[in-house]
């Protein structure tokens, strides 16, 4: 049997045991099924500036249902598309005034930073909707430690966490107990660059001190937790619920490390891929029984039924997989790829989360294989510059099957200009992984800027692994 995200059926899981009075802020829906969709259209406001806004942005678009789509901040390339609005998204209460203004029907949050803060909680208060976890939900990303003691509670598999540290003097202690390599992970938000897999006593506490005494990553940095390192393959596993069913995306794999063969250092994240036959329909069955069902249903035995994007960061090692972090939102690469796959109306799902509908909702993916590769300035994820002219957006984005994702750019008169580390999210979508590597890589080779600087090999793991699983190369 196919894998449950490849089927056209309803995939939206009935927690059965979980169904509680649903909170309908306002209902809006009967069902959640597109053809009930068609007498209204909605506004919708989309926060965050990067390229998974960017595609968020670009699949609500192609939606009959929506008749409006404001981005705040946005960038460059997002103003193509929405209504881009400047505003501060480290202040709530500058978003909370924006959509009093604004009156979307709906708002979408993609960055974790305003769901940590509880953006979902005041918009709520002020009657509005908006897709995304609450404050007390959103620790799952903002608190490693929090994510740690909830995964103990229910038993999900996670590596052992040999301790959680306040001090950086206990934290270099315990070193001394640990098996090698050890990972050091700050506990707050760090953009990134709170985790290390340490394999040496001196790399470890040097991180501890970077994180806990020059604070170089601010207040993300001041307790720490020492866990053990696990082998395996990373695989992202996104579900979107309305707290009481959910709906699997089609699993995704990231590229972290800044150089080809995951040499360097870490990134927010260098290209990402999924394709029709990215893990066993058995693999996947573990992963909703073990590890996504007790998550949500956890969260609503303690009050606190979850809404909107939760992102499972997994690791496949040879005893099952194991959740190595939780985020509260989309992930960014991967929402690029899965935006070309998705075949259902975006704009309807998430209103029938808002609604608390998703069980009636019916998602359907494209059967092939879609890959982003991320072209980034010069430097990063260390210091670049910016500024830099971008040519050939034109033609990349006139290629079949190719959509251009902006996420550090911004416009200088006529032209677009770098204005971040990660620049652009280059995305294709083919009937195979090969196709789609190779349209993806034709579209980064029309594009330039001084200094640009991308991966070669995403998504070239997933070829190998499907050509030792048997399959025939598709050309
Ligand atoms: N791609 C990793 C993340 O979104 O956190």
């Amino acid at each position: 049997m196919s894998p449950a995200w490849q089927r056209h059926v309803s995939l939206a899981v009935p927690l059965r045991q979980l169904c509680r009075p649903a909170c309908v802020l306002r209902s809006r829906v009967d069902s959640g099924r597109a053809s009930d969709y068609r007498d209204y259209t909605v506004k919708i406001l989309v926060i965050g500036s990067g390229g998974r806004e960017h595609a968020l942005v670009w699949r609500l678009r192609q939606s009959p249902e929506v008749e409006k789509i404001w981005c705040a901040p946005g960038n460059g390339g997002i103003a193509d598309d929405a209504e881009c609005i400047p505003v501060d998204i480290g202040n709530v209460n500058d978003l909370v005034a924006l959509a009093k203004r604004l009156k979307p029907d709906l708002t979408v949050v993609g960055p974790e930073g305003p769901l940590v803060s509880g953006i979902r909680d005041r918009f709520e208060w002020h009657g509005m909707r908006l897709v995304g976890p609450s404050q007390q939900d959103a620790r799952l990303e903002g608190s490693k430690i929090f994510a740690k003691e909830f995964m103990e509670r229910y038993g999900i598999p996670t590596p052992t966490l040999y301790g959680a540290f306040d001090s950086p003097s206990e934290a270099i202690l315990a070193l001394d107990a640990v098996d090698w390599p050890v990972v050091v992970k700050a506990d707050g938000l760090c953009a990134g660059k709170g985790v290390l897999v340490a394999e040496t006593h001196e790399g470890a506490e040097d991180f501890i001190h970077w994180l806990m005494e020059e604070h170089a990553l601010g207040q993300g940095g001041s307790r720490v937790l020492l866990e053990n390192a696990l082998k395996g393959e990373e695989l992202s596993f996104i579900v979107l619920t309305d707290g009481r069913s959910f709906l699997p995306m089609a699993p995704t794999r990231d590229h972290k490390r800044v150089f080809d063969g995951d040499r360097g250092f870490n990134t927010g994240g260098m290209g990402a891929y999924t394709t029709d036959c990215m893990i066993p329909p058995d693999l996947e069955s573990v992963i909703l029984d073990k590890i996504v069902r007790p998550t949500i249903a956890g969260l609503s035995e303690e009050g606190l039924p979850y809404t909107g994007f939760l992102y499972f960061g997994l690791m496949l090692t040879a005893d099952g997989p194991m959740v190595l972090e939780y985020n509260c939102r989309m992930g960014d690469p991967e929402t690029q790829p899965l935006m070309m796959r998705m075949d259902f109306d975006l704009a309807v799902a998430l209103d029938a989360v808002a609604s608390k509908k998703l069980e009636t909702f019916e998602p359907a993916w494209k059967s092939g294989a879609s890959v982003c590769v991320v072209m980034t300035s010069g430097g990063y994820p260390g210091p670049y510059e910016t500024g830099k002219k971008i040519e050939g957006l034109a033609a990349a984005k006139a290629l079949p099957g190719v959509a251009v994702f902006h996420a550090g750019t911004k416009r200088d008169g006529d032209s677009i200009v770098t204005s971040g580390g990660r620049v652009l999210g280059v995305t294709a979508m083919a009937a195979s992984l090969e196709q789609a590597i190779r349209k993806a890589y034709n579209a980064v080779d029309k594009i330039h800027f001084a200094g640009a600087h991308y991966r070669t090999d995403i998504g070239a793991k997933g070829i190998t692994k499907s050509r030792a699983a048997g399959e025939a190369p598709h050309e």
